[in-house]
């Protein structure tokens, strides 16, 4: 196989970047955009010592899921990844790849019961937009695989309110001529855009900027809120550093109606620009009732939310149990969890900052561990310490099978993994959310 060969292929699978996988003379060729069982003349554009990766020149026998992708610029943006799928055969490609990563990371056997999904579109309820500049000033998204900044037209998965802010400011910003900050010479100023938004349509706008000094921005900020009553807050997070880390330390409130509160069931949750929620509003709630079905059924007498965010598990949970006491290493996000905690006047729960691995190895009697992790997983040492333990319930609740499907492994020898549940929390991307319930085995006398 040689570089610019162009190669008739079928794809027998969709592996879980959603490139299809295709064999040529037994050497896998992997094939973003082709479907499975799909043929096509493909063009191979590197070869490697195990595989090759190949470009589809024509598609010669189309899927029958195939969909022409609703927006413009899905080859060209890194967002979304299986637009070109149908919405079922995404929930199945999904639930099929997690399930193989499961046997494959954790040679967990256990069949993934059900797919909960919702809307396709506009479900993200926070965005990050980077600013570039060429005659004009233009907020977009990253080209795949490149810092290169394409001038967003339509998004997908934002809100159609958030675009039609992004679109506003851009115009503002023009009309200011804000210094654009540019990553190659580091000059400029303005570097990204944070938008995140509550059920109820209000808008929190973080503008990102290498230093706090971009002239006219008392102007910026007025004529935007005016135009966008929706907004109830601006920031401005000031981020010198030039890594991937979008956000900076140091934080200035440019503009403030009200505070931002989002609702789940009967609660209410404060949060910080910065602290994590679900991006999937709907989905999130479903997986929240999950988790709460699950408890009121266990008689619980004291849990552990680890990684609790803004604390929203813990505090669902606080209804059905004696005692909850969450564990998040992010300073903002447990003020938000305590303050969480007097706004719903809720007595039994508690917040702890600081790293699960660390806080964990203190806390005793525990009858239910709640754990979710970012992508990661858990830490080794933290799996000690959950062995050591003997928490007779865990509920892990992931955004990344491999890790989750690595970490199900790990406890295998002492907790059965009773149920599996996923969630699609992303559509349109290759991520799944998914929900483990372990039990702890008996001990064998
Ligand atoms: C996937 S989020 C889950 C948040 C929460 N359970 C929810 O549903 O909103 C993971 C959280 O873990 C926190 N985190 C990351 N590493 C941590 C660690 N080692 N110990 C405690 N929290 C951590 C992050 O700041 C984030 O808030």
């Amino acid at each position: 196989m040689k570089v610019n060969e162009v190669l008739k292929l079928k794809a027998t699978d969709l592996n879980h970047n959603g490139y299809g996988v295709a064999r040529h003379n037994n050497l896998v060729v992997f094939v973003p955009y082709l479907l499975k069982n799909e043929e096509a003349n493909v063009k191979i554009i590197s070869v490697k010592k195990n595989y090759s990766f190949g470009v589809i020149d024509k598609i010669t026998k189309p899927s029958k899921d195939r969909v022409e992708p609703v927006c413009k610029h899905y080859y060209e943006c890194g967002g979304c990844s299986l637009l070109h799928l149908n919405y079922e055969a995404q929930l199945k490609h999904k639930l099929d790849s997690a399930q193989r990563t499961l046997k494959k990371l954790g040679n967990i056997d256990l069949e993934i019961k059900d797919i909960y999904g919702k809307d396709q579109y506009h479900y993200r309820n926070k965005v990050q937009m980077f600013y570039s500049q060429d005659k004009q000033i233009y907020s977009g998204f990253y080209q795949e695989q490149t810092h290169d900044v394409f001038k967003l037209e339509e998004c997908y998965l934002q809100t159609k309110t958030a675009s039609k802010i992004s679109v506003t400011l851009d115009k503002i910003l023009n009309k200011y001529q804000v210094p654009i900050y540019n990553e190659k010479t580091k000059a400029g100023l303005l570097r990204a855009i944070l938008i995140r938004n509550n059920q109820k349509g209000e808008y929190v706008v973080v503008l990102i900027s290498k230093e706090d000094k971009i002239g006219n921005l008392d102007r910026i900020v007025k004529e935007l809120v005016k135009e966008h009553p929706e907004i109830i807050q601006v920031h401005l997070n000031v981020n010198s550093k030039s890594t991937n880390v979008i956000l900076g330390s140091k934080t200035k409130e440019l503009y403030f109606k009200k505070k931002f509160i989002e609702e789940i069931f009967d609660l209410k949750f404060e949060l910080n620009y910065n602290s994590f929620f679900q991006i999937n509003y709907d989905v999130m709630l479903m997986l929240y009732k999950e988790i709460v079905d699950k408890v009121k059924n266990l008689k619980i007498k004291k849990a552990i939310d680890a990684y609790c965010g803004v604390g929203t598990i813990s505090l669902l949970l606080s209804k059905y149990i004696s005692e909850v006491i969450g564990i998040e290493v992010v300073f903002e996000a447990i003020k938000n969890a305590d303050n969480n905690k007097k706004i719903n006047n809720i007595k039994n729960a508690k917040f702890i900052l600081g790293k699960t691995e660390e806080k964990l190895l203190s806390i005793n009697n525990i009858d239910l561990l709640v754990v979710d992790p970012p992508r990661k997983g858990l830490e080794d040492s933290l799996i000690d310490t959950i062995k050591q333990k003997e928490i007779k319930h865990i509920i892990y609740v992931s955004c990344n099978e491999a890790t989750l499907a690595r970490d199900l492994g790990l406890l295998k020898d002492e907790y059965n993994v009773k149920e599996i549940k996923a969630f699609d929390m992303f559509p349109n991307t290759n991520s799944l959310e998914c929900l483990a319930y372990l039990e702890r085995k008996p001990k064998v006398k």
